[in-house]
């Protein structure tokens, strides 16, 4: 459930209850409690919590809904716009405009592209894992089917050669680094990539580990900036969250040399791997050091992260003390998502999709950078995954752009949200996802982006004017 903002209600006053509710929302706006696309409880639990009937939550509601403080789509909830008025150029998506509500569009990185899952094919494959008899006695390592396909899945898509008998079921990346920081020495030290993902720093640090934040530049992890006193490096060597760089090949020798050298693990965070739509990724660092990487994927990103997917593949003392904590404390990964995932292995689905999934993201992926460079401004990152990185000034420009997106309606995700304490706190972006929101979603919000990214303090970035884009723009 969404938090309740603070709202205080004077029962004996002669404001009515609805007005003093929409008064409290306001202030909370205008004093930064509630910020642009914070989400607010539905009606019903503010009534819930404030004791009022949901008559009064509603009505306001409505009155923050005419004024443009909150914006809302049916079954997505509201949320805080922050202002009426919008930003010079018109940043209110078009078509909002005719009903008085923007829509809020998520452009965060992270979500999967639903819209290309053929459901008919997500029907079949829940049909043949409910098929399948219940197990009389669970198998720690996971499904059997399940890690035969996740071995072909690996060939098919990754290049790596490896026996089903190696793969271990995951319910994901995160909770599978938090199951490997376990069979770690007790309070030791693990460095994290820095921007990196916040995610796994909080499941390292949830289980004791102290996490020491690394730089990342153009060749990906600075290997050479990891202390020696490391039990562990986590890193996303394909595709570089959220940068989006691949690691160089010198790198990789380095990491695993080092790695060799120092008795570390290598936490190889493939999360996107089999997104790649430009040519073919380096081999995984799991086959360069196959004694020292454990390699994590996942299903979050080419299915749904509902499935409650993932998978490793672990040197034997991993593998084993992961399996112990299992065994001893009955705590496994549930089977009823990897049959899914392995039925739709096994009928050729799996395969059919992820040709459709690139295609469409890198279709996607032209547009993004069609309407980023028509504001002017540079894309990084390799042409692969769902997400691309804007630099920006600094942090404050790039707060002046989150604001302004949401007041258009766009929720857009800044780098400061994936920088970990270190010393590369300087840097600023945007980490644009595109993979969320439907194609014609995608092109509204994108006309705000355009539209936002020139509208900086120093002035229109295009010679062509502010206008806002039209259509996709064709990329070579
Ligand atoms: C860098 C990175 N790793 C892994 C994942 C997937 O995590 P999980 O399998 O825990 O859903 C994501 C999803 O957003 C991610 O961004």
């Amino acid at each position: 459930m969404v938090d309740v903002p603070p709202v205080v209600l004077d029962r004996a006053s002669r404001t009515p209850l609805s007005a003093q509710i929409a008064d409290a929302l306001r202030s909370a706006t205008a004093d930064g409690t509630l910020r642009a696309g914070d989400r607010l409880p539905s009606t019903r639990e503010l009534a819930a919590a404030l004791g009022v009937s949901r008559t009064v939550t509603s009505a306001a509601f409505d009155q923050l809904l005419a004024e443009g403080w909150v914006g809302g789509r049916r079954g997505a909830g509201t949320f805080v716009l922050s202002a009426v008025t919008p930003a010079p150029g018109g940043t209110v998506l078009p078509g909002a405009r005719d009903t008085g509500v923007p829509q809020l569009v998520d452009l965060r990185a992270g979500a999967p592209c639903l819209e290309v899952l053929d459901r008919s094919a997500w029907r079949r494959a829940w049909r043949a894992a409910g098929d399948a008899a219940p197990d009389r006695t669970p198998e720690p390592a996971g499904d059997p089917a399940f890690r035969a396909a996740v071995a072909e899945h690996l060939l098919r898509h990754r290049g790596l050669v490896v026996d089903a008998g190696l793969v271990l079921a995951s319910t994901g990346t995160s909770a599978a680094v938090a199951e490997i920081a376990r069979a770690l020495p007790p309070g030791c030290r693990v460095a994290v990539e820095n921007p990196g993902y916040q995610r796994v720093v909080g499941a390292l640090r949830e289980e004791g580990v102290e996490v020491v934040p690394v730089p990342v530049d153009r060749d990906g992890l600075v290997v050479d900036a990891v202390p020696a006193d490391v039990s562990a490096v986590y890193c996303t060597p394909a595709h570089q969250y959220p940068l989006g760089r691949r690691m160089s090949a010198a790198r990789r020798s380095a990491l695993v040399a080092r790695a060799r050298a120092e008795g570390w693990w290598v936490l190889e965070d493939d999360y996107d791997g089999e997104l790649r739509y430009d040519v073919a990724p380096l081999p995984l660092l799991v086959a360069l050091g196959p004694d020292v990487v454990v390699h994590l994927g996942t299903a979050s990103k080419i299915l749904s992260p509902t499935l409650g997917v993932g998978w490793m593949v672990a040197p034997p003392a991993v593998a084993e003390s992961v399996l112990a904590r299992r065994l001893g404390t009955g705590v496994r990964p549930p089977r009823a998502g990897q049959r899914v995932m392995a039925a739709m292995a096994v009928s050729g689905d799996l395969a059919r999709h992820l040709r459709r999934l690139r295609r469409e993201l890198a279709g996607r992926r032209a547009e993004v950078c069609a309407a980023v460079e028509a504001a002017g401004r540079a894309v990084e990152g390799d042409p692969a995954g769902a997400h691309v990185f804007v630099p920006l000034e600094g942090a404050a420009e790039e707060a002046q752009v989150l604001a302004a997106a949401a007041q258009g309606g766009v929720t857009l995700d800044g780098l400061g949200r994936h920088l970990g304490a270190g010393p590369d706190e300087a840097r600023a972006g945007l980490v644009l996802g595109f993979a969320a929101p439907d194609r014609e979603e995608l092109r509204r919000a994108l006309a705000v982006v355009t539209t936002v990214l020139r509208h900086d303090d120093r002035g229109p970035a295009s010679p062509e004017g502010d206008g806002p884009v039209t259509g996709p723009a064709a990329r070579p």
